[in-house]
């Protein structure tokens, strides 16, 4: 998704930009853009189609000034990939630049009104209006600042925004309603973005814009308001974040660095946060709900995407661990039905990025029915992670690779806790919930196995990577983890796949199998074994290869198929932190083997913040 970078202070700006954009890289885009003042008072703006880099080489030639300076990737919305549609937009005076992330909702409304008074546009963006807009009350005598104001509050939708002024060189203004900004404050130097990627180079110290409030930039510091002018307190936070996290290594790509990584994220996930001697766990926010969590009658879980697939494990562990009615849903159908709430309702918010338009108005909803609203989210700081009434961070590290791996498994991880802590608080057993937890505990060790395995997995996907139709099946908690093996192949290596319940197969999807088509059982050892085994010989029977993924030392699977990757033995209710991460390297092996860049999927964004 789009991403915004600017900078104000002393150093050399133009770099501070670029540096800043590679960062957001990883969010996905199709275009970047910049825009500066120049000591001889022109207001340049560069804009580029395709990868940040021939943006750079377009700039390569200007010298690095200081002062202030605005950049953007973005990614299509309103209008194709060109460079016209690329920000920053200027207004028709060529005074004001801005970027924008968002929604301009009102854009027609306001481009008609603008064309009415005189003004042309350059671009078929709905952003474009906002710079037109501003230039227009500028035009009009408004200054900078009040022309700013002016118009955030004629803007209907979601947006971030950085706005230069060519009159105003020295001066940077940002403002946001519903997109994330965040200010990194440095020595005399302010660096805003909408990601702490592009910030945690230079500072650690931030402040979250929050909705409906504007910053002004100058002589090296700021000020912070309302769109209405009441002046604005804001707390500097210290993020705990290294830039390491955002470094390669020694990887080829961040997708493999985030899948071995995992080991080391569920270790950080779990730490201090399971007692086992106690078979309790502890975590801070579940304290702070304890009133509500004791009258809890029902869950609701919401996510999209993989940490939808984390949540519908979450529902098979809190119904069997918790006893609580749990069901989980798509934000994206959940937020526009007319869903019945019941009193005492939790609902279980998912997100890594903690950004994603369609959850975070899924649980506008579903706290506007009276439910209580526990995150399970990474990124912190995060729009949702605040509007949340407690939650648990992931601590996965920063996830860079549009493909979510590591945040999967820690999702799931710290689902887990809080099922068998929801049900040390009903009727779980002090030692059934210890042996639980301690299974939890040691999975980092035994998923460590698994990557050991990562050459076998890398030979067996590239016997099966020219088929172009795959199946998923499995059972029980195993189903959402075929659901998540056949998304994370198709999101990077483009090879269609499906995912569903095994059983399922015979209701009309068997018809599709003909030899030799690649057919994926996530089949650990547990009490539906032998209906999988069943399962799997209906696809044998006819001609289809089947890839078990089964429990170690399966004597019967290794009867029936050739094609197996052991994973340890587990607690069945754990297996799918295990069972997915052959999954997750035999995506990769095939995206790499079918020649894709698995870091930049194609027409894939990072987080989808918008509908
Ligand atoms: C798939 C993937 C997406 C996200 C989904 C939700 O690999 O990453 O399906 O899981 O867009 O994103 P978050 O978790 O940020 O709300």
């Amino acid at each position: 998704m789009c991403g915004i970078v600017g900078y104000i202070g002393q150093q050399s700006l133009l770099d501070i930009l670029l540096q800043g954009l590679k960062r957001l890289e990883y969010r996905g885009y199709d275009s970047s853009g910049a825009a500066w003042i120049e000591p001889g008072e022109a207001l340049r703006v560069v804009r580029a189609v395709g990868e940040v880099r021939h943006l750079e080489s377009k700039v390569s030639e200007t010298d690095c000034y200081a002062g202030a300076g605005i950049a953007h990737t973005r990614w299509a919305t309103h209008g194709s990939p060109t460079e016209e549609n690329a920000h920053p937009h200027t207004d028709q005076s060529g005074k004001i630049a801005i970027v924008h992330n968002g929604i301009v909702e009102n854009h027609d409304a306001l481009r008609e009104t603008m064309l009415s008074h005189g003004v042309r546009f350059t671009s078929e963006t709905d952003s474009e209006v906002v710079a037109q807009l501003i230039g227009y009350y500028y035009s009009h005598n408004h200054g900078f600042e009040e022309s700013v104001r002016k118009t955030v509050q004629k803007i209907e939708g979601a947006f971030g925004l950085a706005v230069l002024c060519l009159d105003e060189p020295d001066k940077l203004i940002a403002a946001r309603r519903g997109s994330s900004m965040i200010i990194g404050i440095g020595a005399a130097e302010h660096i805003i973005a909408s990601d702490m990627a592009a910030i945690v180079q230079h500072t650690s110290r931030v402040v979250h814009l929050d909705d409906n409030e504007i910053a002004v930039f100058a002589d090296g510091g700021f000020h912070t308001s309302t769109f209405d002018r009441q002046h604005v307190d804001k707390e500097i936070e210290v993020v705990d974040m290294e830039v390491q996290e955002m470094e390669l290594g020694h990887f080829e790509h961040y997708m493999l660095k985030e899948i071995h990584e995992q080991p080391r994220c569920l270790h950080d996930t779990l730490s201090g946060r399971i007692d086992l001697r106690n078979g309790r766990a502890r975590i801070a926010g579940l304290e702070e709900l304890h009133r509500e969590i004791a009258k809890v009658r029902q869950i609701v879980m919401l996510g999209c995407g993989t940490a939808w697939h984390a949540g519908m494990i979450g529902q098979y562990l809190i119904e069997e661990l918790a006893r609580i009615p749990c069901d989980i849903q798509y934000s994206s159908e959940f937020r526009y039905r007319n869903p019945l709430v019941r009193e005492g309702t939790l609902a279980i918010v998912v997100s890594q990025s903690g950004e994603t338009a369609d959850t975070l108005a899924a649980m506008e909803e579903v706290r506007l029915r009276g439910a209580t609203c526990f995150g399970i989210i990474n990124t912190v700081g995060s729009r949702i992670s605040r509007e949340t009434d407690a939650g648990v961070y992931l601590r996965a590290g920063q996830e860079v690779g549009v493909a979510s791996t590591k945040a999967f498994t820690a999702q799931v991880a710290l689902l887990a806790v809080l099922a068998a802590e929801l049900g040390r608080r009903r009727h779980l057993s002090m030692d059934r919930c210890a042996s639980f937890l301690e299974e939890l505990h040691v999975i980092p060790e035994k998923l460590e196995r698994i990557l050991g395995k990562a050459s076998a997995i890398r030979e067996l996907t590239s016997r099966f990577v020219d088929h172009d139709h795959w199946l998923y099946l499995g059972r029980g908690v195993n189903f959402p983890v075929a659901l998540e093996g056949a998304l994370k192949l198709k999101e990077i290596s483009y090879i269609h796949a499906e995912g569903m319940p095994a059983a399922e197969m015979k209701h009309g999807p068997i018809a599709l199998i003909e030899p030799g088509m690649p057919v994926v059982f996530v089949a650990p050892r547990d009490h539906l074994h032998q209906k999988v085994l069943a399962n799997i010989q209906e696809v044998t029977g006819r001609g289809g290869e089947v890839i078990a993924i089964c429990t170690e030392g399966d004597r019967r699977m290794r009867e029936l198929t050739d094609h197996i990757i052991e994973i340890p033995e587990t607690e069945p209710m754990l297996s799918p932190i295990l069972s997915v991460v052959p999954l997750q390297l035999m995506a990769y092996e095939a995206a790499l083997l079918r020649g894709h860049n698995v870091d930049k999927p194609r027409n894939l964004a990072k987080s989808v913040t918008v509908e």
